[in-house]
């Protein structure tokens, strides 16, 4: 019995770790989500009950180690080697006609091209097929050990080969040792760097800072957050089987055995085709989907490659096509201010005007206020300015030595750009905010965000008409909108007779929206529509709730003591007061029914979150299904969420809820548990 269920086991194991494999680095799963988490949580059901069969093969092992207090030195079975640069076709010319006099065979030499990526090298130790330690390159002999680390990053195999069954490899050393790049693709790293803005949080600089900072750091959970990924590419050292002589094979052995490997690479019998190839990339740059700083032209040979040596830590068998560096200097004229949405002040770069791979840049972003303090940045310094990938410019950092002593020291402003008022610091968080919600530069997003679909949902005022309403002088804030009248709007280019009646109806209709949408829209700042809900059913209406204090605020769940005072905080503002009079003057003042307020139901006490395209249900039906019932509807996932409902394209919280072990249900289950 228990030999058939530890077989079961080792199965189980095997097609986790092979589904992972299939998702994340063949992006061709074939199975579906709901089936990978039934066997993940028979894996995990047995691994409960028999803790003692637990490897670290195991996919639930990825994240589970603790933080460490330092890392162990590692020693590389072989030196980690660098590469030589050439800067165009000439360079890599120069360079074949050098290794030709070294040895005769070099001049029927084929050669693979791969692509150079600006992550961090590090070196994969596997035994016996099983992955036993990670390191870094460090001084090329000696490296850390970041093994736990490594273990979280999801395309990195815990056991080879990962699909026995389609794998051309027979035999694996017992001891592989195989190097690679970690990165994280340009778009991971926008989206990471959006969710911590909008958290108010540090963003990061660049993929490649990021990449290596969250794998050299001290808590694997972290790195388990930050979407690293890897490319590898060399064999460093095996023992105990024959392994492929030629860097074509390498790369093919390498996919074969589960390891992921670009798809871009090719191999040419004659140099200037692999020129050709390498040049086709540097205009096309952008289009990798991370950063690269140039190609590889590599020596398929590995015999005559090792034969050919190498000069200092650059093998003579390779070399690094450079792509034209996008790093410039140029001088910092001024430093201007831009006022998002949420009131969020933004530092940016006037430059002189310089020209950065092919593009013009006046602007870069200089990120938060602490970043210009941090670097000591100054105005008039010349700074070093990079654009990568498709990212905004950024300013790197003060080229010291270039000073004259008649730079100056930025400081930040102590008042709005826009509206002059003073500017605000929310505990634990970088930001600086402009609170005023009648801030002219905020104003349009506020109004847009007051309108949108998740909150008012006035139907026919897009944008353009925000625009033309308050540059007209009509809309001064959101209160305004109730007030409109046919002859203003009569007024107004574009504006035929239908089109204003049509709106002036949808705005009629926005009067009647909810209390936990009129709260949701008035843009608090940490007030989303989830809490939004529960302000709603906890004070019935906007009088008593702008009356709450801090303490009382954070009694309701979710409310800590930031989001308690920024709630307070904007209703003890002045021109927020006016806004709310405004607003119940216009008959926009909803109420909360005590029945209301305390929806009992199938769903009481449960907490959900929806990710995903429901078939029939949109997030707001969902939304408003759950909360018909009593349940609650929160954005993220966490231990206490009751269940996951799962519809199509899921985004990250699918992935969260399945490592929580919570339980995961599809818009038909969340139908019949309603029962
Ligand atoms: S080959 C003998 N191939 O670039 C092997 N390196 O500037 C020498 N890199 O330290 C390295 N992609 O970290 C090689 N496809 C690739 C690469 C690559 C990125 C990095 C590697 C190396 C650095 C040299």
């Amino acid at each position: 019995m228990a030999d058939k269920l530890l077989s079961r086991y080792e199965e189980l194991k095997a097609l986790v770790n092979l589904h992972n494999y299939r998702y994340h680095v063949l992006d061709a799963p074939v199975i579906s989500d709901l089936e990978y988490d039934r066997l993940l949580n028979e894996l995990k059901k047995i691994e409960a009950d028999h803790p003692d069969w637990i490897t670290p093969d195991s996919p639930t092992q990825r994240a589970g180690a603790k933080v460490s207090e330092k890392f162990e030195k590692v020693r590389h079975p072989g030196p980690i080697l660098s590469l030589a640069n050439a800067f165009g076709a000439d360079d890599a010319r120069a360079w074949f006609e050098r290794i030709k006099k070294l040895d005769d065979r070099v001049e029927k030499a084929k050669f693979v091209v791969e692509p150079k990526i600006d992550g961090l090298s590090v070196v994969l130790h596997y035994r016996d097929g099983q992955f036993v330690q990670g390191a870094t390159r460090g001084d090329g002999e000696v490296g850390e050990d970041i093994t736990t680390n490594l273990r979280t990053v999801k395309t990195i195999p815990l056991k080879i080969p990962v699909d026995s069954k389609k794998s051309t490899v027979t035999s694996i050393p017992k001891h592989l040792v195989v190097r690679g790049e970690a990165f994280i693709p340009i778009k991971d790293f926008e989206s990471l760097n959006k969710k911590l803005e909008e958290a108010g949080e540090k963003t990061y600089l660049n993929p490649r800072n990021t990449a290596a900072g969250s794998l050299r750091q001290l808590d694997p959970q972290l790195t388990a957050s930050r979407p690293i990924t890897m490319l590898v590419y060399q064999i460093v050292h095996s023992e105990g089987s024959d392994v492929p002589t030629s860097q074509w094979e390498i790369l093919e052995y390498l996919k074969s055995l589960g390891f992921p490997v670009t798809d871009i690479s090719k191999r040419f019998n004659h140099l200037k085709d692999a020129i050709a190839y390498a040049e086709t990339f540097e205009k096309g740059r952008d289009a990798l989907p991370y950063e690269a700083d140039g190609m590889v032209i590599k020596i398929d040979d590995l015999s005559l490659a090792a034969d050919l040596g190498f000069v200092g830590k650059d093998p003579r068998g390779a070399i690094a096509f450079k792509f034209p560096a996008r790093e410039v200097t140029t001088t910092l004229l001024g430093i201007d201010v831009e006022v998002g949405r949420t009131g969020v002040l933004t530092p940016r770069a006037q430059l002189e005007a310089v020209e950065i791979g092919g593009v013009i840049v006046r602007n870069a972003t200089l990120h938060n206020f602490d970043y210009i303090e941090e670097k000591d940045i100054r105005i008039g310094d010349r700074v070093l300015v990079k654009r990568a990938g498709e990212v905004i410019p950024y300013v790197i950092g003060p080229v010291v030595d270039a000073r004259t002593g008649k730079e100056k020291k930025y400081k930040p402003p102590a008042k709005c750009p826009a509206c002059g008022q003073d500017v605000e610091h929310f505990e634990g968080e970088v930001a600086w905010y402009c609170v005023n919600a009648a801030c002219p530069a905020q104003l349009v997003r506020n109004v847009e965000h007051f309108v949108s679909r998740g909150t008012m949902d006035i139907v026919g005022l897009g944008i353009k008409i925000v625009e033309q309403l308050i540059e007209a002088g009509l809309v001064k804030d959101v209160a305004d909108l109730f007030t409109l009248n046919k002859k203003d709007l009569l007024e107004l280019e574009g504006f035929a007779e239908k089109k204003a009646e049509n709106l002036l109806g949808s705005i009629e209709q926005a009067k009647g929206q909810s209390l936990n949408r009129l709260i949701a829209a008035l843009g608090i700042h940490g007030v989303g529509e989830v809490m939004a809900g529960d302000l709603a059913r906890t004070y019935g209406n906007l009088s008593a709730l702008s009356k709450a204090k801090i303490d009382e605020l954070q009694q309701i769940e979710g409310v800590g003591p930031n989001i308690a005072e920024s709630i307070a905080d904007w209703f003890s503002r002045s021109a927020n007061q006016k806004l709310l009079k405004k607003l119940k003057a216009a008959g926009v003042d909803p109420q909360m029914m005590k029945d209301e307020r305390k929806k009992e139901g199938a769903f009481t006490g449960l907490t959900f979150v929806v990710t995903g395209t429901l078939p029939s249900f949109s997030r707001d039906d969902a939304k408003e299904f759950i909360e018909n019932n009593g349940g609650k509807v929160t954005d993220s996932v966490s231990k206490k969420t009751s269940y996951l409902v799962l519809g199509e394209n899921p985004g990250s919280k699918y992935e969260k809820a399945k490592s929580l072990g919570v339980k995961i249900i599809d818009e038909a289950g969340l139908k019949r548990l309603a029962k």
